[in-house]
């Protein structure tokens, strides 16, 4: 297969979570995967699994904050002829107040999900509109509809991913290159454990499972919408994060983070949980 046939997928945050599912299901429809993330054992483990499947990957260990690593990856992928599909996935959450934390992790999630997104995608699309074909899917959150007192960078970097989708989209129009961004709802992944956070603070019936988001993520990207919220239920809240009057959003919001507090106060929380 010579390099202009080979299609390559590149997906960030690749070690675990959904953005391991969107390697699965990528691999199984043909694509070579670029497995990025910094835990090399973890996309090791996760190439030997796809490999063994029939699939084709690559591991790239990088951290997607470091501007060097960044560069580095960002050269390669503009370098690359197969370049098909770029999945910003990569990311993590907060759960302390803004000015009582250390600006460290605020300045890494700007870094990750801002930055690294502009970056890859710049590169990506520079590939993609050479070659008249490729699609960006961005992992944004239905957290990006609302602002929450302790997620407010969260909140924010998702916010913007969705508005860049939606401008990126406006402007790709007519090129073969389409723009995806997919908000998903609380998801049974790593995120809340490497956050802290008992899954016990929201409803059983609201978590949603990684093969069911990746699989809606990925049939939107087929089709060329530019946003995808799967389920109904959190193509609800977000319409209530967009049509509700602040004044009825923000009481709600800061009583859901007193109850999540007095929750998080009594227990002690357990990777397992
Ligand atoms: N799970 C949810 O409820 C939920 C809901 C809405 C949106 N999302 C979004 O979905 C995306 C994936 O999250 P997830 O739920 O799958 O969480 P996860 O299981 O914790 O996976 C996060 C991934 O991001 C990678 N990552 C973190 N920092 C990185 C860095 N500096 N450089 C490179 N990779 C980095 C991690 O890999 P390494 O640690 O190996 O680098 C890991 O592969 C995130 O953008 C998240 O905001 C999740």
């Amino acid at each position: 297969m010579t390099s202009t046939e080979r299609r390559i997928a590149v997906v960030t945050g690749a070690s675990a979570g959904l953005g391991a599912e969107f390697s699965r299901q990528l691999a199984a429809r043909g694509e070579c995967v670029w497995l990025v993330a910094r835990r090399e054992d973890r996309l090791e483990a996760l190439a030997e699994e796809i490999r063994a499947a029939g699939g084709a990957c690559e591991v790239v260990v990088c951290d997607l904050t470091d501007d060097v690593q960044l560069a580095a990856l960002c050269d390669r992928i503009a370098a690359e002829e197969g370049l098909s599909v770029l999945v910003n996935n990569a990311g993590f959450g907060s759960k302390s107040r803004f000015a009582d934390s250390t600006v460290g992790p605020q300045d890494a999630m700007a870094r990750l999900h801002v930055l690294a997104t502009v970056r890859l995608t710049h590169a990506a699309l520079g590939r993609m509109g050479q070659n008249g074909r490729g699609r960006i899917l961005n992992v944004a959150s239905v957290a990006g509809f609302f602002q929450s007192p302790t997620d407010v960078m969260y909140c924010s970097t998702k916010a913007w991913m969705i508005s860049f989708t939606e401008g990126l989209c406006l402007e790709l129009d007519g090129m073969g290159v389409s723009a995806t961004v997919v908000c998903p709802g609380f998801t049974i992944t790593e995120f809340h454990d490497v956050l802290g956070v008992s899954r016990s603070t929201v409803p059983k019936h609201h978590w949603l499972k990684a093969d069911y988001v990746v699989a809606k993520a990925l049939a939107a990207m087929d089709r060329g919408k530019w946003i995808c919220i799967p389920h109904w239920r959190y193509k609800l809240y977000a319409m209530i994060g967009n049509v509700l009057p602040k004044w009825i959003l923000h009481p709600l919001s800061r009583r859901r983070r007193r109850r999540n507090d007095a929750i998080r106060a009594n227990e002690t929380p357990t990777p397992s949980d």
